[in-house]
């Protein structure tokens, strides 16, 4: 039997430095050429909407969207964005881009994306994305537990998970200092989750130099793009 080929889902990332796209197949398997632009400089609503429009065109026919977006999202609407612009607070991303391209969508956290496209469906998974900001992501059973906003909390001292191990960390602490911290970091986790695994995603996680526990494992950071299928088995 031939396999599916409708629906096509287009799988959308927003990040505070690059946008991607791309088409999956019914199977969440790539069908189109992944297209990276950079996020607006003054990244509001409607500088990013412009861009994702036309970057909606290029990617040809599809039948549904699924977008990760970096900050706090309840059924569609946006509630933080703190890499992005604050006018973002309350918009409601979801029906904007359902209106604007005619087709249902559906938008979550972007490490809660990242994560559906990676985890396993066993027991206590955790999920860290290193990128611009920091996401996590929390799963029971395969069972997500939205919006876990590990990033923005407390971690050695004064500082915050972001803001010790995101973008800007990573550039003024110089990468062998990141890699330290991180691998702190991964020890605190596994006190305090008890993971069976944890991955790690985003755009730094190629930069990481030691050798990680058995239950760590990094993930490529395409699966940001690719976990967009499961929004639709959610
Ligand atoms: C946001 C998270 C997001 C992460 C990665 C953080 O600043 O608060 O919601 O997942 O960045 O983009």
């Amino acid at each position: 039997m031939a396999a599916e080929t409708s629906p096509k889902t287009l799988a959308i990332d927003i990040g505070g430095s690059g946008l991607k796209c791309l088409v999956l197949n019914p199977a969440g398997e790539a069908i189109t050429e992944r297209l990276r632009r950079q996020t607006p400089s003054v990244p509001t609503p409607s500088a990013v909407m412009a861009e994702l429009l036309a970057m909606a065109a290029e990617q040809g026919e599809f039948d549904r969207i699924s977008v990760g977006f970096p900050g706090v999202v309840k059924e569609g609407e946006v509630r933080t964005a703190v890499n992005l612009h604050p006018d973002w607070v309350g918009f409601h991303l979801q029906n904007a881009l359902s209106e604007a391209l005619d087709k249902p969508t559906r938008v979550a956290n972007d490490a809660d994306v990242q994560g559906l496209g990676a985890i396993e469906g066993r027991g206590v998974e955790l999920v860290l994305t290193l990128g611009t900001g920091i996401g996590s992501a929390l799963f029971m059973d395969g069972h997500l537990v939205p919006n876990l906003e590990l990033g923005h909390h407390p971690f050695q001292k004064d500082k915050t998970y972001e803001e010790r191990l995101g973008d800007e960390a990573l550039e003024k602490k110089g990468r062998e200092g990141w890699n330290r911290r991180l691998r702190d970091a991964i020890q605190l986790l596994d006190y305090i989750f008890n993971y069976r695994m944890l991955y790690l995603g985003g755009g730094n996680a190629k930069k990481i130099d030691f050798e990680l526990p058995a239950n760590v494992r990094k993930v490529a950071n395409i699966q940001g793009l690719l976990g967009g299928i499961a929004l639709w088995r959610q």
